[in-house]
């Protein structure tokens, strides 16, 4: 569109088109729906339990019983799909909870294909919270993050989700090469339709706060700056995304999403592949303190801020508000 178009038209008068309600549904040109909807779920061991997780007000560490109230809700609101992160009960350098058969996003898995079986189970693979020290790979003496005998374990874990019947795996933890391995090893096992979502462009963030709260997994030392995303690249991460996408992903996701809407933008122009967004855990804690406060709309500023991410391309978003806003859409 050149600014000559608008100058072919004096006449042309915007607000014509904002008149009233109907005519502002009619002319919409981008909406939310519950279909978009994915919702992050902690679970770890026990019965009945609902940890509130103070940073994440409405968020709650869920014993398997108490995720499958959660993930039912949800479902029943018009949410089509979860995403899993486990809490073991011990950690070790080797991430061993990560790829155990009974591990607790494993047996959490089970559950929800059992008694939910219409509900996409997608499972976030990562050794970070599996390992005693935090990191998303394993650590060498010198404190630092090896990358390709990490790609090893995540492959072993994607393998074991998709045994125990989860629907994608989203590899998150920003290893080079680590969707070919993942694929790879999926198809090795015979696992060749289970697509996978892959953490494309991931920024080093502080906007993980609240979530390192969530998943028990801040690193012990150091940071995560050697695997993570410099917030500052663009390009770069343009080329994140178009490695992974060679590799194999079948759908790629930016994250954080609010503070990084150019790249979303960009990703989803440049590759149009089903992109999702990540609105991060303090994304929504922010909204939540200041509407806790009295001090903005709660549902306003959330739908708001959810809608630009479907601007700025995304197909998927990826929202603890996802239940709430499945039930705002209805009313
Ligand atoms: C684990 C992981 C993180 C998030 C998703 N998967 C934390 C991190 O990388 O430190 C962050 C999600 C959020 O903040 O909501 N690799
Ligand atoms: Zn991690």
């Amino acid at each position: 569109m050149s600014l000559n178009s608008v100058g072919q038209f004096p006449n042309y008068r915007p607000r014509r088109l904002r008149q009233s309600p109907a005519m502002r549904r009619l002319v919409q040109e981008t909406r939310l729906s519950a279909d978009q909807l994915v919702l992050p779920l902690f679970v770890r061991a026990g019965k009945k339990l609902r940890q509130p997780i103070s940073s994440m007000p409405g968020v709650f560490q869920l014993s398997p019983d108490e995720m499958l109230v959660e993930a039912r809700n949800a479902h029943d609101a018009g949410v089509p799909a979860v995403l899993l992160f486990g809490i073991p009960e011990t950690k070790d350098a080797k991430a061993s909870g990560a790829y155990a058969q009974n591990g607790i996003v494993q047996k959490a898995v089970r559950l929800l294909k059992k008694e939910l079986p219409d509900l996409l189970v997608i499972t976030d693979v990562c050794l970070c919270e599996y390992m005693s020290h935090g990191h998303c790979g394993i650590v060498e003496a010198r404190g630092r993050v090896l990358n390709d005998p990490s790609l090893k374990l995540l492959a072993r874990a994607a393998v074991s989700h998709a045994e125990a019947g989860a629907d994608i795996v989203a590899p998150s933890d920003m290893m080079d090469g680590r969707v070919r391995a993942l694929r790879e090893a999926l198809d090795t096992n015979g696992f060749l339709d289970m697509p996978i979502l892959s953490y494309a462009a991931k920024f080093a963030s502080a906007y993980y706060g609240p979530f390192r709260e969530a998943a028990e997994s801040a690193p012990q030392f150091g940071d995560r700056r050697s695997y993570q995303m410099n917030g500052a690249n663009a390009e770069e991460a343009m080329r994140e995304v178009a490695m992974d996408i060679q590799e194999g992903a079948d759908m790629v996701m930016v994250k954080p999403a609010l503070a990084y809407l150019d790249i979303l933008y960009r990703v989803k122009t440049e590759f149009g592949y089903p992109t999702a967004a990540y609105s991060v855990s303090a994304e929504y804690s922010m909204i939540k303190a200041a509407a806790a406060k009295g001090w903005i709309d709660e549902r306003a500023v959330m739908m708001e801020t959810l809608l630009s991410m479907r601007r700025a391309g995304a197909d998927i978003l990826i929202t603890y508000a996802a239940a709430d806003v499945a039930r705002w859409l209805k009313s």
